[in-house]
Formats: C-alpha cells, sequence, structure tokens
C-alpha cells in the first residue's frame, strides 16, 4: 500500500454520521459542557451531517442567536474551514460566553486572536493524566490481559509478546492471573519489545522484584526495537520456539501512517499466535487538514469521548483539563501544522480496515458501538 491508497482509506473510512445517529453523537458532544442540554442539536445535525458527506455549506445557516454553543462552535469550524477568520472568532467568541470553559472553542479562539491557550502546569498535567489514564484504562487493560490469560493456560511454557512493554503493569497483571488460575502452565515466558531502552530496564527491574513465591515460574526476556521495522535477526530471536499470544495495547497510535500496517503484518508473521489490541478511536492520521470541519468534528469527538469517561467518575473539571492536557502535546493537536501532529484518531472501522489488510481476524470485545475513546479486539490470524 502506497502512501495515496493509505490515505484514501483512512479518509474513505472516516465516520460521517447523518441522521439520528448524528443527533445522538452531538449529544454526548455537549459532556464538555458546564450544563450539556440537546437544544437545537437537531437542526445543527441537520447542515452539519450536508458537510461530512461532502456538500459546501454557508456557515451562517446555522443560527447566530442559538442558547446551544455547540451550535455557535460548529458555525466557527465551518467558518475557520472556509478561511473566513473574522466570522469564526465572533462564533466562537458566542460559543464561549454561553460557556467560557470548553477547552477546544477557547484553544481555537486564543490561537485566531494571536494569543496563547491557557497551559496546565506539569505537576497538574501528571496528575490529571493519571487520573485520565485510569479512568479510560481499567477496563481495556485487563480486557486485553484475560484475553492472553485464557489464550495461554492450556500450554505447559507458553512465549508471551509484549509489544511497548511500557511500565510493565500488564504484565504484572498476567503473572497474577496466572497465579490465581494457572490452567496447564508450568513456565511463563515473556518477551518484551519496546523502543525505550529505560523502559525495558525498568520492568525487567520490577519483575526482579516480585515475590516469586506467589507467582508462576516465568523468564523475561527484553528486546529494544520498533515493532514496525523489526529486522530479520530480531524477529528470529522473537520468534524463537513459537509466540502463542501477543499484546499490543496503546502503542501502535504511535506508529506514523503505514508503519501501523507494517507493523500488524509484522505481528501477523509470528505464526499461530492470537493478538489482543487497545487502541485509541478516531485517529485521522494527518490525512485530513487541520482546517477541515471534518478534523475538528473528530477532534471535538474524540475529546468528548474522553470526557465522557471521566466525567462521571472525576467531574468537569478534571474532563476539561484532560482535553487541555491532550491539546498542547507536541506541537498542539489542534492548531498545528498536520505533518508534525501526534497521530490521533481513526475510527474504529479504520483500525478494522488495517486488520484485514494485515491478515488477522479481528473481534471488537469493548466499545463495541465504535465510539468508545479506546476500544479493544481480540484477533487470531486469518485462516489461510
Ligand atoms: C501505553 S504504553 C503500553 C503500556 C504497557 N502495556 C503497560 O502495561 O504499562 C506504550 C509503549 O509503547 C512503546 N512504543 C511506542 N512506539 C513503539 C514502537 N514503534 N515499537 C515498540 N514499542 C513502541 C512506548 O515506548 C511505550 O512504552
Amino acid at each position: 500500500v502506497d502512501r495515496s491508497k493509505y490515505e484514501a482509506l483512512v479518509r474513505d473510512c472516516a465516520w460521517r454520521p447523518e441522521g439520528a445517529d448524528l443527533v445522538g453523537h452531538l449529544t454526548e458532544q455537549v459532556v464538555l459542557y458546564e450544563t450539556p442540554s440537546d437544544r437545537d442539536l437537531e437542526p445543527l445535525a441537520a447542515i452539519l451531517a450536508e458537510r461530512l458527506s461532502g456538500a459546501e455549506v454557508d456557515p451562517t445557516r446555522l443560527s447566530a442567536d442559538s442558547g446551544q454553543p455547540l451550535v455557535h462552535f460548529y458555525r466557527g469550524a465551518l467558518a475557520y474551514e472556509q478561511g473566513d477568520d473574522e466570522l469564526a472568532l465572533a462564533a466562537l467568541g458566542e460559543a464561549l460566553k454561553l460557556d467560557p470553559g470548553e477547552p477546544i472553542a477557547h484553544h481555537l479562539h486564543a490561537h485566531l486572536s494571536g494569543e496563547s491557550p491557557a497551559s496546565v502546569s506539569s505537576a497538574e498535567r501528571l496528575q490529571v493524566l493519571d487520573r485520565m489514564a485510569k479512568a479510560l484504562m481499567a477496563d481495556p487493560y485487563e480486557r486485553a490481559v484475560d484475553f492472553i490469560a485464557a489464550t495461554i493456560r492450556a500450554q505447559r511454557r507458553p512465549r508471551v509478546l509484549e509489544v511497548g512493554v511500557g511500565g510493565g503493569t500488564q504484565i504484572v497483571a498476567l503473572l497474577e492471573r496466572l497465579a490465581a488460575d494457572p490452567g496447564e502452565v508450568e513456565e511463563l515466558r515473556i518477551v518484551g519489545l519496546d523502543i525505550v531502552p529505560e523502559y525495558l530496564e525498568g520492568v525487567a527491574g520490577r519483575l526482579d522484584e516480585l515475590d516469586r513465591a506467589d507467582l508462576p515460574p516465568f523468564s523475561f526476556e527484553a528486546v529494544e526495537g520498533s515493532v514496525e521495522t523489526i529486522d530479520a535477526a530480531t524477529r528470529r530471536r522473537i520468534a524463537g520456539d513459537g509466540i502463542d499470544a501477543i499484546n499490543a495495547s496503546i502503542v501502535l497510535h504511535e506508529v506514523p501512517g503505514l508503519g501501523k500496517l507494517d507493523a500488524l503484518r509484522a505481528l501477523a508473521e509470528f505464526e499461530g499466535a492470537a493478538l489482543a489490541m487497545a487502541e485509541w478511536n478516531f485517529t485521522t492520521e494527518n490525512v485530513i487538514g487541520t482546517r477541515e470541519a471534518l478534523f475538528l468534528f473528530n477532534v471535538r469527538g474524540a475529546a468528548a469521548a474522553m470526557a465522557g469517561a471521566v466525567r462521571p467518575g472525576h467531574g468537569l473539571e478534571v474532563a476539561r483539563k484532560g482535553v487541555r492536557v491532550w491539546l498542547g502535546q507536541g506541537h498542539d493537536q489542534l492548531v498545528g501544522d498536520a505533518t508534525v501532529r501526534q497521530e490521533c484518531f481513526l475510527s474504529a472501522d479504520g483500525w478494522e480496515r488495517l486488520f484485514a489488510a494485515t491478515g488477522w481476524d479481528a473481534k471488537r470485545t469493548s466499545g463495541t458501538d465504535g465510539r468508545a475513546a479506546i476500544v479493544t479486539w481480540d484477533a487470531r490470524p486469518t485462516a489461510a
């Protein structure tokens, strides 16, 4: 697949809801407001659907008098897309009058006014990220570990590949699962792959400190490298006498563009291995332009998915701060140049196209409606 085919694939599978689906989704997008209301969402959906399906739309068709801040946000987004920054600024200003704390309108308004958006201190950032991670990751991380444990329990000496070991949380969780219910497992052999050597060392240290009396015998082999460019020697080393299961949780979104296909294809070559994957939803892959209404729609949707997961347990302020932290990452996720923007957010459908193109038969196991912030899949090699 060359870059242009890849771009077509990403563009083609971008989510463009209409009718009741779009109204329903906009009802989720208002979670970022102090007082979420479904006022005026139907007329907004009708006009937005036209734009998402490719028609030119005059932003002034959206009411300048609505009491719904989201109407003003999209009036601004449509104007911004057309290069009418004056109208965009005025419309975003109206949105902020109705709710000054909404982070995306605030960020874009600040950018258009030549100001820098409010930032979050690094101490606060860490605290917020930790809470967000706990709220977002608990279920997907658990599901991935459960799937791996269930897949290997019938074997005596299973070998598991952990792609992106990070802090090793899932490796420890897998050992604990097997301690509680070992099945036939007499020894677990873990191969950990990561591009960051310090993470690999950290995990090795963490595993050394575990009380082995409580755990099944295990070994850990650290392999430094990037999943999308594993060379032949490294591949042989990882393959060893076989890989039974692979965990790739919240890793592949970090692999730019086409590399995602290379990575999935490389993993499919470990013959017979089952794959657990958890990933962010809605990646636009730098394919969709920064000023496109589709891009702003995706960002607004992704932010709402995060806030929707975080707000019930932690409140609106933490949810909004989380969105601000995300927007401020790297070269600025909202207004930064598309070519240096972090890769975030394909739709779940997009990931599934990538699975299908690389030899995986994947079943969605969480976020089954495809709209969750993080989606998980159990995948098996496509039968030859
Ligand atoms: C969110 S963490 C995974 C968390 C981990 N499963 C755990 O239990 O803590 C993602 C990891 O992927 C690694 N990573 C990023 N890009 C990678 C690549 N191209 N190849 C291999 N690992 C990569 C990062 O260094 C990071 O450690």
